[in-house]
């Protein structure tokens, strides 16, 4: 009894080894709720906004730069007239589907390639009638000018398929 009065001096407010089990419960579990609020909080500010499809990219667009410039992938080869027809531009081209001017058909090309290859390179990076903006691939505008060139010569005309990038002044 005595030895119980002795021990009340000194310690607080924990006076019963079941107050010490509770006090040691709480100190070890509210820590890990508090770190759990912690991590909730900080991993919900970074979701995306509600009703996004991607959400990366939704994120991507959040945290990007304004005025980005964006390169595609610029250090791989251009591609070939030839290749970029094939590739793209036959689907429609090489038929006629939609009514687009057949490769080789010169009767059909003839008015086209009067109009010359700027125009033409334009009409066939925005887009004219069924054709939707690049044939509705993703090239480089060079790419697209090479194509042009190579479906307007084999129908009669003498275009250079460009070497450099014609893009810059294409935009
Ligand atoms: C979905 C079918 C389709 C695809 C794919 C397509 N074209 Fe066309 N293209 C057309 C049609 C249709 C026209 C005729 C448009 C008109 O005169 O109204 C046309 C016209 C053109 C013309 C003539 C434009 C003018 O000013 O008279 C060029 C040049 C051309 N296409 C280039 C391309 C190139 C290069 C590609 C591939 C990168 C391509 N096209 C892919 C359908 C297509």
């Amino acid at each position: 009894m005595s030895d119980n009065h002795h021990e009340e001096a000194h310690t607080g407010p924990i006076k019963t080894p079941k107050q010490l089990l509770v006090a040691g419960f709480l100190s070890f579990v509210v820590p890990i709720f508090a770190i759990i609020g912690l991590v909730l909080y900080v991993s919900s500010s970074n979701k995306p906004a509600p009703g996004a499809s991607n959400p990366e990219k939704a994120l991507a667009e959040r945290i990007q730069k304004v005025g980005m410039v964006e390169v595609r992938d610029a250090n791989r080869p251009l591609r070939a007239g030839e290749e970029v027809y094939k590739g793209q531009c036959a689907a429609c081209h090489a038929t006629g589907a939609a009514g687009a001017p057949k490769l080789a058909d010169a009767a059909a090309w003839a008015p086209r390639i009067k109009t010359g290859f700027e125009a033409l390179v334009q009409s066939a990076l925005k887009g004219k009638g069924a054709m939707a903006p690049q044939g509705g691939g993703d090239f480089n505008d060079t790419e697209i000018a090479r194509a042009v060139a190579y479906m307007s010569n084999a129908a009669g005309a003498k275009f250079e398929e460009p070497a450099a990038p014609a893009a810059a002044e294409a935009k």
